[in-house]
Order: structure tokens, then sequence, then C-alpha cells
């Protein structure tokens, strides 16, 4: 029997949805579950069944939206999630990202050539359990001589008109190669890093808003690579939590959320605890004045807000 949606936070927030073009409407809070590999995104979790517990939470409380990718551990994730979800609830959309590998190190590096990104698609559906995969992600966008925007597209274009994926994404893309990719297909969301202290995506977000496309900000807390992340410590994010009964992390998600309504968050974490109080941000009142405070954290048109 598939996993029932049974917690009370599910019950009772205030749910918006956006719709993803080509895919679904889904819940604008997510989950990121990179976090569920081992230390460095490599390997099996600590604890496995705290990671499964994680991802049955999330979707008890209504989370129908996880982003993941075969390069999380690597494939680690990936099974993890198959093993817990399976048989998945009809609503989750899975989105995972193609492009990258792992070396033995752990190196994060390009594997974007359309003839491998094609076979990543397969790997995915394999491992994942699934059909179709809802939204991919195209991670390593024309980033070598002869890797062509056209020709990556194409391979994902073929994919998606024989039914194997529903939506194209694109993730780590200036405004320039998103109008480009616009230009040649359907682009149904766009992944960068976005948050209160990074807005070096600034510009894609508003391109992407008109256009009603998915911004799908990653590091949305300020990221699991670091401890102390900026955006979860920041003493005005800290100042305001507190003003609200609230905590940081849930400022920082309501932050984004109010950034524009097609933004989706997806943070991560591999705590059960972290997970309810993530996907209760959207019930955190945010005031005009508190909005104010949090945009002026970072001036608008400063370097941090150019840098794409
Ligand atoms: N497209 C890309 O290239 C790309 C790159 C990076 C990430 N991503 C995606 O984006 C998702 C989010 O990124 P991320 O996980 O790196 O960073 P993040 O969501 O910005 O932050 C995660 C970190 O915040 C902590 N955290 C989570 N909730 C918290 C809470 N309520 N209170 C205090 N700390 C909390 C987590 O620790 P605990 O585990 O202890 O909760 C973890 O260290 C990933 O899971 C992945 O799916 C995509």
């Amino acid at each position: 029997m598939a996993l029932c949606r049974t917690g009370s936070v599910a019950q009772h927030r205030q749910v918006t949805t956006f719709e993803i073009p080509d895919v679904r409407p889904v819940h604008r809070i997510g989950y990121g579950a990179m976090q569920l590999a081992g230390p460095g995104v490599l390997g099996p979790p600590t604890d496995p069944a705290r990671a499964e517990a994680v991802l049955r939470r999330a979707v008890e409380l209504g989370v129908d939206h996880i982003d993941t990718a075969d390069f999380y551990g690597p494939w680690t994730v990936n099974e993890l999630i198959a093993k817990a979800l399976r048989p998945y609830p009809g609503d989750l959309l899975l989105a995972t990202k193609i492009g990258a590998y792992r070396d033995r190190e752990g190196a994060w590096l390009p594997l974007s050539h359309p003839d491998a990104l094609k076979s990543q698609v397969h790997d995915n559906l394999r491992r994942l359990g699934r059909d179709v995969l809802d939204l991919v992600y195209l991670r390593h966008v024309a980033d070598r001589p002869g890797i062509e925007l056209a020709d990556q597209l194409g391979a994902l274009v073929e994919l998606r008109d024989q039914g194997l994926v529903r939506g194209i994404g694109l993730s780590h893309v200036t405004a320039e190669q998103f109008e480009q990719a616009q230009r040649l297909t359907s682009i149904a969301a766009v992944q960068n890093a976005y948050n209160l202290l990074d807005r070096g995506s600034a510009d894609l977000l508003e391109r992407t808003a008109r256009l009603g496309v998915a911004f799908v900000p990653f590091f949305p807390l300020g990221s699991g690579f670091v401890a102390d992340s900026g955006v979860r410590d920041d003493q005005v994010v800290r100042s305001i939590a507190q003003r609200r009964g609230a905590r940081p992390a849930q400022v920082s998600l309501a932050w984004l959320l109010r950034r524009s309504p097609n933004v989706l968050a997806i943070p991560g974490t591999s705590s059960i605890e972290h997970l309810e109080i993530n996907v209760s941000a959207d019930r955190v009142d945010l005031s005009d004045e508190d909005v104010a405070e949090l945009d002026a954290l970072v001036a608008e048109g400063t370097a941090a807000e150019q840098a794409r």
C-alpha cells in the first residue's frame, strides 16, 4: 500500500502551490534529499534507518516534491528514496539532476555529453524505480568545447517525446543560457543557488517569474556544506524569528516564498525535527517591515546581486 499523508502539519498549514510547466502543481515547500548521504555527500548515511524515517515523515507531512540526484552518495540517496517510499504516493514529484558524476575522491565532475545524459536518465529511472522522471535538471550546460546546449537539450527532448521525462530543468545557468534554452524548447524549472545572503540569481528569478517557470533555489538555508551558514545565524533573521515566535530557518524560507510565487523551496536536512520545522515555514507571517529588513541584508546592485 502507498504511504498515507497523515501529518498534522499537512492538515493545518495554509498550503500554496505552484504549477510546474509540463509537470504538475506542487506545494511550495518541498524537500532536498542531498543531506541524507554520508559526510561530504559521499557514501551511505551514518544512520540509514533515520534517513529512511526522514523521507517517510516528509511524505506524511504533505511534502510532494523531493529533489535528488544519482550523484548524491553516489547512488545512495536515490536508493534510499526507493527503499523508503516505494510504492510512491501518486502525487509525489521526484526531481533529479543529470550531467555530473563523482570520482573516487568525491570531486564533482561534468558528464555532459548528450549520450551520457541519456544513460543517466535511464540510470535514474532504474534506481528510483520509476517509469517516468517528473523533472530532470541538466546540471552542466554546454560546459566544454564540443558540447552544445542544443544537442544536450535535443537528447532530453527525445526522452521527453518518448514519455520517459516530463519536465526539463536547468541548474547552474546564467540568464543568457536560460533564454537560449527557452528558444530551443520548453523549460519547466531553473535550480540555482539563491538565499537571503546570496542574490546572485535575482535576475534569473525575475525572468522565470515572468514566464511562469519554476525557480527552485538550492542552498535555501545557506548550504549544508558550511557549519555556520550565515543565513540561519544572521542577527536580523534571529531577531525577526524571535518576534514572530518562529525559527530562523522558517524566517529564511518564508522570505524566499515571499520573493515570488514561482519559488519552490527544497530545504535539505537529515533531521526529522528540522524537517518538521521547515515544512511549517509557510505558516510564518512576515510583516512588510520584516520583509524590508530581510531584503536590505544584501543591497540591490551589490556584487553579490550581480554575480551570476
Ligand atoms: N543543483 C545543484 O547543484 C545543487 C547544489 C546543492 C544542493 N542542491 C539541492 O538543494 C537542496 C538544499 O541544499 P542543501 O541541503 O545543501 O542546503 P540548505 O537547505 O541551504 O541547508 C541545509 C543545512 O541546513 C541545516 N538545517 C536544515 N534545516 C534546519 C533547521 N530547521 N534549523 C537549523 N539547521 C537546519 C541542515 O542540517 P541538518 O541536517 O542537521 O538539519 C544542513 O546542514 C539539497 O538537498 C539538494 O537537493 C542542488
